[in-house]
């Protein structure tokens, strides 16, 4: 896996977007697989920025990891919402080029099975990845096993703890989501982790460095030949501290 370790998110962030228009020139049907948070928020404000001077989007497909379970399209902390306000209306992507889970689906089953057949029908040239604190990637949380598909899963403590930000209490956020299986973002031809701050250290350190397990989901990405973190120096931080990760992320409170 490769590493770009940027002084700060501002610089990591224009170089993942430069990566995103690359692919937009050169291809005629670039896919691009999506994620939401705070860590993308600025790609897609510099992407915004690249169309005004000219990027077209016309052509462009986007797959978006994850949804919330029983939040509408147009409720503030959807991520549909999300993607939306900062990127699909501020450019020229069709509406109908943008796909994201429906959360809101009568059957969460049938429409898992919906988004592996989207999947199957636009192959992902480039994803775009953030990383929960815990190791996850999409929703795919720790846990003893993982699920290669599209499915539907509890969020943890931990994700619905740090989400908390986005809604007015905690117990508003969501306690379930549908996200891309680990097999699906796999498949991606090439696949771009942001990471930026100090609370994400340890979650970079386990995914580059340690075994693969399933306790830390975006340790597969090891097996994948085309991927890249993009961190700033915050989140490369334990790389150079081989022994902080051996505590788990919970226990390093006073270092985050
Ligand atoms: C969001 C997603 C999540 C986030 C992760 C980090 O679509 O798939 O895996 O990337 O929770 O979130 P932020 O960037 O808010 O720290």
């Amino acid at each position: 896996m490769k590493v770009r370790r940027f002084s700060t998110a501002a610089l990591a962030t224009v170089y993942v977007a430069a990566q995103v228009e690359s692919l937009i020139t050169r291809e005629a049907e670039p896919v691009l697989g999506l994620a939401t948070g705070s860590t993308p928020i600025n790609l897609y404000r510099q992407l915004v920025e690249f169309h005004r001077q000219g990027l077209s989007f016309s052509h462009v497909t986007t797959i978006n990891l994850d949804e919330y379970v029983g939040l509408q399209a147009d409720h503030p902390q959807s991520y549909r919402r999300f993607m939306d306000d900062n990127l699909f209306s501020q450019v020229d992507i069709p509406p109908s080029n943008t796909f994201l889970p429906n959360g809101m689906a009568p059957n969460l089953d049938r429409e898992c099975g919906r988004y592996d057949a989207i999947l199957d029908a636009h192959p992902i040239d480039l994803q775009i990845l953030g990383i929960g604190r815990n190791g996850h990637i999409g929703f795919n949380e720790p846990d003893i096993s993982l699920k290669t598909q599209t499915h539907v899963i509890d969020l943890t403590e931990d994700t619905i703890r740090a989400n908390a930000r986005f809604f007015s209490t905690e117990a508003e956020v969501p306690t379930r989501a549908i996200t891309m299986g680990i097999q699906s973002i796999l498949q991606a031809k090439a696949i771009f982790l942001m990471a930026f701050g100090r609370d994400k250290a340890w979650a970079v350190q386990r995914a580059l460095s340690g075994e693969v397990s399933t306790e830390v989901p975006a340790s597969f990405l090891q097996m994948h030949p085309n991927v890249t973190f993009v961190l700033d120096e915050e989140a490369a931080e334990m790389l150079d501290d081989p022994h902080a990760a051996v505590l788990g992320h919970e226990n390093l409170g006073s270092r985050l």
